[in-house]
């Protein structure tokens, strides 16, 4: 049977085995899912021991995704975008490829959700990792305006300049933040640790709409502080994960398995 894993530290709470699992059973592929959990120095000898064993690809998480970018011999354009990869294949040919699914499966969650991007303005909170993972391909969807807002604005201004050629992107700090923004998407560490980001309450209008990359099974912090400022609309990153999964099945496999079932078995196991 073709041996699949995701890599991540820690990794206990990983919903990847789930998903992949139930995307084998929807598709009718034999395959078996794991999960492991190298030491943090011990990624590369653990991803080794992996195609020794005759793992076919994984997907890698937090904090492996810039070692998995240099473990890779070639790497999609969304990967070399993201300068991170979060889905390894060994192809046929005993290449070992790097993509990154995440932007996608953000995107494909806005679609679901919101409807078509084009033309919207939107406001993208945080300037980390997971920011400069979906910046590419939320740009491919024609939008009119994204503005990376940033803590740290340097970070935000050193993206915003990393994707100028791919659309009209630009930096801002919070306090110099103003205008109306469709969707504001939060792709910062806050919820993790309890916190908000520093975002004027007025950003928020009854038309804008939502989107916390973070997920859990009461409404994350920033969606109930949004969702009590009046937000048209509030949703967690719950279907991004099942959507970036999605894709890397579909890069593994060569089909597409769909994701609304397995999004709502994972709502309901939520705790
Ligand atoms: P990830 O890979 O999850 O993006 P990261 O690279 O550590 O993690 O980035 C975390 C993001 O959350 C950053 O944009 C960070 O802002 P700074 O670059 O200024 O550190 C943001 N962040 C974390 N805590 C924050 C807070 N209390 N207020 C605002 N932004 C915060």
């Amino acid at each position: 049977m073709d041996l699949y894993a995701v890599f991540g530290n820690p990794i206990s709470q990983s919903k990847s085995p789930f998903i992949h699992t139930l995307f084998a059973r929807q598709t009718q592929q034999q395959l078996s899912y794991r999960a492991i959990e190298p030491a943090e120095d011990g990624f590369a000898q653990a991803l080794a021991d992996f195609w020794q064993a005759g793992g076919k690809g994984c997907n890698i998480t937090a904090p492996f995704k810039e070692q998995a970018f240099q473990a890779a011999q070639q790497h999609t354009e969304r990967a070399l975008l993201a300068g991170a990869v979060n889905t390894l294949k060994l192809t046929d040919d005993g290449i070992l490829l790097g993509d990154n699914t995440d932007g996608a499966g953000l995107v494909a969650d806005l679609l679901a959700h919101f409807g078509d991007l084009n033309g919207l303005k939107i406001l993208l909170l945080g300037a980390g990792g997971a920011a400069r993972g979906v910046i590419g391909p939320l740009l491919e969807q024609h939008l009119d305006q994204l503005v990376i807002v940033n803590r740290t604005v340097a970070k935000a201004q050193a993206l915003a300049e990393r994707f100028a050629d791919l659309g009209p992107v630009s930096a801002s700090s919070y306090e110099a933040l103003s205008g109306d923004f469709d969707i504001i998407i939060n792709s910062t560490s806050t919820g993790l640790k309890g916190q908000l980001p520093p975002l004027k309450p007025e950003l928020i209008q009854p038309t804008t709409r939502c989107y916390d990359m973070t997920y859990s099974a009461e409404t994350t912090a920033f969606n109930r502080w949004a969702g009590e400022l009046g937000a048209a609309k509030t949703v967690d990153g719950l279907g991004m994960l099942v959507g970036q999964a999605a894709e890397s099945f579909a890069v593994w496999r060569g089909i597409r398995p769909g994701s609304r079932q397995v999004l709502r078995e994972l709502r309901r196991n939520l705790s």
